[in-house]
Formats: C-alpha cells, structure tokens, sequence
C-alpha cells in the first residue's frame, strides 16, 4: 500500500489529535508500456530532484529561454510564441482554443477518435459554433474530405489531432496546412503523442496552433504542456474583440513573463522546467531524425513480433503510429485479465482501448526512454511465454 495512514493519539500533547503518522511514500518500479504516461529519463528525474530556484532568477530565465529554443526545435518552428503551459497537454490543449476562439466563429474538428471528442467539447465551451466530420476509429482524413468540409463549413479554424492515441493512427500532414490558407482558416494541430517520436515539421505543414505533453515522447513525468502559435494565429488573437476568456492561460498575459519583459504571471513549476530542459536538450543531443527512426525501427520490431504470433494490428501499416501500437485482442483472450497480469505480476503496464474501442484493443506505448530493443524483447516474450494461459478454452471440433 502506497498510503499507509496511522493516527497517534498522546494525553500529553494539547493538538495531538491532529497529528496522523503516515508512511513515507513507497511506489513500485513499473515500466509503462501504455498510452502515457511513459517513463521519464534518469537524467530528467535528476533534474526534477535539483534544489528549486526562483522563477525570476536570472538563472531560471536563462533555462526558460532554453526550453523555448529546444521547443521550437523539437516542433521545427520559428513561432515566437512557443512556451510550456503551467498544466498538463489538455491545459495546452485548452490554451489553443481559450487565445483564439471567439464566440461565434465556426471551428470545424475532424473527428477520428477520442482526443478529437475533446477538442469538440473545449470548442463548444468557447462558445464556437462547432462542426464535426467523422471517421471510424482506425482510420484517418483524406485532404478531399477535408477540403469539402473547408468549402461547406467555412470555419475559422480546423482542429485536428495528428497522432490519435486512442486509435493509433498518424494522420498524414502533407498539404492540409496549404488547404487551410487556401480556405483561409487557422490551423490546429494535437501533438501530444507525437512531439519527439514521430516526425513533425509544423513550420513546413503550416501549423497555426499546436500543443504536447511533457510524459509521452519527451521522457518527462506529466505536468506541462508545450504549446505553439503562429503568426496568422498571433494575428487572430491581437485582433479579438474581448479579452481572452480564460486568465491562466491568456497567452498575451503569459508572453509578457515568457517573452522579453520577464514580468511575473505566476509562479512558474521550476523544477517541471528543470526537466523540460534536460528532456529536451537529450532529445537535440540525439537528434530528431535519431530519435524519430528510433522509435520506428522499435515500433517495427513490435508489429513484426507480435504478427508473427497471429496478433493482428488495428491500424494499416502506412497509417500506424510508432509511438502508440493499437493491438487487437483475440476473440478467445481475456484481455484484461492479461493486462492485469502484465501489471501485477510483471511490473509492466499496458493499456486497454478507449471509447467504441475498449475492450477490442490493447494500447502498446513505446515512446521517448521506452522505445528501445529491450522493452521490445521483454514484451514479446511476455506475449509468447503468458498470453496463452488468458485464451478461453475454444470449442474443438468432435
Ligand atoms: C492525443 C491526446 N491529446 C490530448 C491528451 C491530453 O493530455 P493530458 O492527459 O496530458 O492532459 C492526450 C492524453 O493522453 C492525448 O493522448
């Protein structure tokens, strides 16, 4: 148990009775081989653990500069405005939204899984007037079918999720930005489960607004959430009517303190900086076309393993995610009695499916620190070796 709480009751004492005795904190060594989060790097752990410094030092705004520089690579943008959100991906997420919508306009999601459900529930709170296009959880946009929807719907901004987590499809970029200038609508784009391992170039797509997490392909524990805005985006939001409907994520509020005045907002999570930085600055040390190959040699490795054992995958190879295997569970296995068994018996987490999806798939992460040959070999064999005892004893044939 992780909270073992004990109270202590001494006579003597006047408060006594307010003190509780509770256990240091204990929790297990698990390698998370699900959706997210991943685990985090020992170099970044380190980082998190440094002493905290405070969040106007000339110290820290020197590493925030840092952060902000390795962001913009890591995303391949120039964009001015690329900061890491006090938050998880879903405040990132929010921010897009919270700096640019306003009431009325039209902004059109393309629906392919679940995080897409997310954005269409962030609009609408918006007070957008929300369009959706839809498709199969497992399959991904064409630009035609995009660029009917621009010609029907004539929205303001078109939201997107690139890599879907919960359906393990990357969504493919080319051209869908020049649709958007075309039709004159912003851009936004969902890169929680891409950044850092699968290849991203959001200057080149033309990428309005864009956001991340910190725990997936960046090898940090959750707890920030990179977000990115364009021009034409800085250009919507300089010219809304109202202020920004939400304080805390009020990015011109936030340049001031992440741009050149360094005015404080508020104060900063320092040491959740600390490990952006070194997340970050190993990422740039391997390089991003390393790192976006690692994962794809890994990910390969897992498909042909997990094939070769008669394990279908949900995803056509050319749309698959490397970062995120959707994996369908047999007919006669037991699918979560399996990953619980990976869990309590092994340590290792896998992930169940979401939405139209739960209980049909299983979600393999191999993202960031994880995605390597070893956690590959471990996995496959657990596959081998254990999953035959979760099949249910099929009819045999007389
Ligand atoms: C594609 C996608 N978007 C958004 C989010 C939300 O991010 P967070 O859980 O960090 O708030 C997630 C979380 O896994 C995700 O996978």
């Amino acid at each position: 148990m992780i909270l073992a709480l004990a109270t202590t009751h001494s006579p003597r004492l006047v408060d006594s009775s307010h003190r509780r005795v509770i256990a240091p904190i204990s929790t297990p060594d698990r390698l998370l081989l699900g959706p997210g989060p991943s685990n985090a790097d020992p170099t970044v752990l380190k980082a998190l653990s440094r002493t905290p410094i405070g969040h106007l030092d000339p110290l820290y705004v020197e590493l925030m500069g840092e952060v902000q520089e390795l962001l913009r690579y890591a995303w391949q943008t120039d964009n001015r405005l690329t900061l890491p959100m006090s938050g998880t991906g879903s405040a990132a997420m929010e921010a897009t939204l919270a700096n640019t919508v306003e009431p009325g306009d039209t902004v059109l999601v393309a629906v392919k899984g679940y995080f897409g459900n997310r954005l269409v529930d962030m609009a609408g709170r918006y007070r957008a007037n929300v369009k959706v296009i839809e498709k199969p959880w497992g399959e991904a946009f064409t630009k035609e079918e995009l660029e009917a929807a621009l010609i029907e719907h004539k929205p303001t901004i078109l939201a997107m999720v690139h890599a879907e987590t919960s359906t393990g499809v990357c969504q493919p970029m080319e051209g869908i930005g020049d649709l958007c200038r075309k039709h004159d609508c912003l851009l936004l784009l969902d890169t929680v489960t891409s950044l850092g391992g699968v290849p991203l170039y959001l200057d080149e797509w033309k990428v309005d607004l864009a956001y991340s997490c910190s725990q997936k392909g960046l090898s940090c524990p959750p707890g920030l959430g990179p977000f990115t805005m364009g021009p034409r985006a800085e250009a919507k939001l300089a010219a809304r009517q109202d202020k920004v409907p939400n304080w805390y994520l009020d990015v011109s509020l936030l340049n001031q303190y992440w741009g050149s005045d360094r005015v404080y907002h508020h104060t900063a999570p320092v040491n959740m900086n600390f490990g952006m930085r070194e997340a970050l600055r190993l990422l740039a040390d391997e390089g991003l076309d390393m790192a976006w190959a690692r994962h794809r040699t890994n990910a390969e490795a897992l498909w042909s393993g997990l094939e070769a054992m008669g394990i279908e995958m949900h995803v056509p190879e050319e749309l698959r995610l490397p970062t995120l295997t959707t994996v369908r569970i047999p007919e006669d296995v037991d699918g979560k009695a399996f990953t619980q068994h990976l869990l309590n018996n092994h340590g290792i987490e896998v992930g169940g499916g979401l939405g139209v999806l739960a209980g049909k798939i299983w979600r393999i992460g191999l993202m960031g620190y994880n995605s390597n040959p070893e956690n590959v070999s471990r996995l496959l064999n657990l596959f081998e070796t254990e999953l035959p005892q979760f099949r249910q004893n099929v009819a045999v044939a007389a």
